[in-house]
């Protein structure tokens, strides 16, 4: 177990330039099991979950370099065993490799995946698609002998079912109809990448079609990790500190709204923003599927709105998003939660010793420890390093006094 060690209380500056975004890297590494051949890959974040996703396909045949800014995957000789449950069990990525091995060998095992665990994550979604298009499910294996496409309608947006049935999809005969799709930056980076490889998608407002195909190695460059952008410039406010972000205000809309609604001043001098001035309304933050206000962001927002005037967060998405509060009041922030609600008050911070229960949870701590006067202690700090590139480094280049313990 690590611990972070933070000295906060005194304000930052400099620029961050957010590395290359989890939640695409993941989907797309799964993705190139489909193409047997080489894909090469830029801007993949080196962060834990990338690497165990790594070691999962590497147990299966798979060979991963990292030359500089590229990694390359190479698929040409991999076949099916399934992948030990001590890595499958560490990330919630792991789910994608019922497409991508179905997809490949025909088969996929599907018990018990990690990742963060704010409440029960199902997959009945998946399971139901990947059956529309010709898999049975034996207990925990899903198997194909043949895939075949045809319409598939969500009735709520997921991104991880969108992520599967896209994958299924692209080995399947004939053409898909993914209606409900979730609309994500980083789905769109995967069905670039498919289309690299060979994948005939063509994607509607109402729909993604799909024809399927045989797939080879693809290219593509991870996008910027728009939360890790908005986590920064949580930090900056919460800190009031003099910290930019080079990132696009149109991917970052539904979070930089609920800041300026707020009272914060923006300024976007041509892709480097920043987020200044006082909170003088309450925050109001509603989780929502893309475009509206992501849920990786909003416990980021919780320690923003104890330093001003308060705030209210309602989460549409995990509506039991909430275990870090406990963690967060032992650093003296008050709040009432009723069910997926809950009310931040304006809040006098101290320090603390915290303990991280998940990625997002850590990165609300930490700024909490961050703005807090004296030294605090956060507990289970691994699970930070799952998502966010170099933060010790980051946040030293930032003018932060931070150390890990192990
Ligand atoms: C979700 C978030 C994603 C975030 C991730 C980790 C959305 C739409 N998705 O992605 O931005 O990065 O959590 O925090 O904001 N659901 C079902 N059955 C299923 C699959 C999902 O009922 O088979 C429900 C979930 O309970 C949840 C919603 O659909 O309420 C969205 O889940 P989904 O997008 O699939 O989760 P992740 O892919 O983990």
């Amino acid at each position: 177990m690590s611990n972070l060690v933070v000295s906060g209380g005194a304000p930052l500056s400099g620029k961050v330039i957010p590395s290359g975004s989890k939640n695409s890297a993941l989907p797309i590494i799964f993705a190139t099991v489909l193409c047997r051949g080489v894909s090469v890959l830029y801007g993949v974040p080196d962060i834990t979950d990338v690497r165990v996703s790594l070691e999962i396909i590497s147990t299966l045949g798979a060979s991963c370099t990292r030359i500089g800014e590229a990694l390359y995957i190479d698929t040409s000789d991999m076949e099916y065993n399934r992948p030990p449950l001590s890595l499958v069990t560490r990330i919630r990525a792991s789910s994608y490799l019922l497409g991508s091995c179905v997809g490949r060998f025909g088969r996929a095992h599907i018990s018990a995946f990690g990742g963060c665990a704010f409440e029960n994550r199902p997959i009945d979604m998946h399971i139901s698609a990947a059956q529309r298009l010709g898999c049975t499910v034996w207990d925990d294996l899903v198997l194909a002998s043949s895939l075949v496409g045809t319409d598939i309608r969500f009735d709520k947006a997921s991104v991880g079912a969108t992520v599967n049935t896209i994958l299924l999809a692209s080995r399947a005969k004939g053409r898909t109809r993914i209606f409900g799709y979730a609309r994500e930056m980083h789905i769109m980076n995967l069905i670039s990448f498919l289309r690299t490889a060979g994948a005939k998608i063509t994607l509607t407002d109402g729909y993604i079609e799909i024809e399927g195909r045989t797939l080879t190695g693809g290219v593509c460059r991870i996008i910027p990790d728009m939360i890790e952008a908005g986590t920064y410039l949580s930090l900056s406010l919460a800190t009031g500190s003099d910290i930019s972000v080079v990132a696009s205000g149109t991917e970052l809309a539904s979070f930089l709204a609920a800041m300026v609604d707020g009272g914060a001043v923006l300024t976007d001098s041509g892709g480097e923003i920043a987020l200044s001035g006082s909170l003088s309304e309450p925050l109001r933050v509603t989780t929502a599927p893309h475009p509206g206000f992501p849920t990786d962001l909003q416990p980021q927002t919780a320690p923003v709105m104890a330093r001003y005037s308060g705030g209210e967060i309602i989460e549409n998405v995990w509506r039991s998003r909430f275990g870090y509060l406990d963690e967060l009041s032992k650093f003296g922030v008050e709040y009432t939660l009723m069910g997926n609600r809950a009310v931040i008050m304006p809040s006098r911070l101290h320090s603390a010793v915290a303990v991280a229960c998940d990625l997002r949870a850590g990165a609300a701590l930490l700024i909490a420890a961050l703005m807090a006067e004296g030294e605090s202690v956060i507990k289970n700090a691994e699970v930070i390093d799952r998502g966010y590139e170099r933060i010790i480094e980051k946040l030293r280049e930032l003018g932060a006094k931070i150390e890990r313990t192990e």
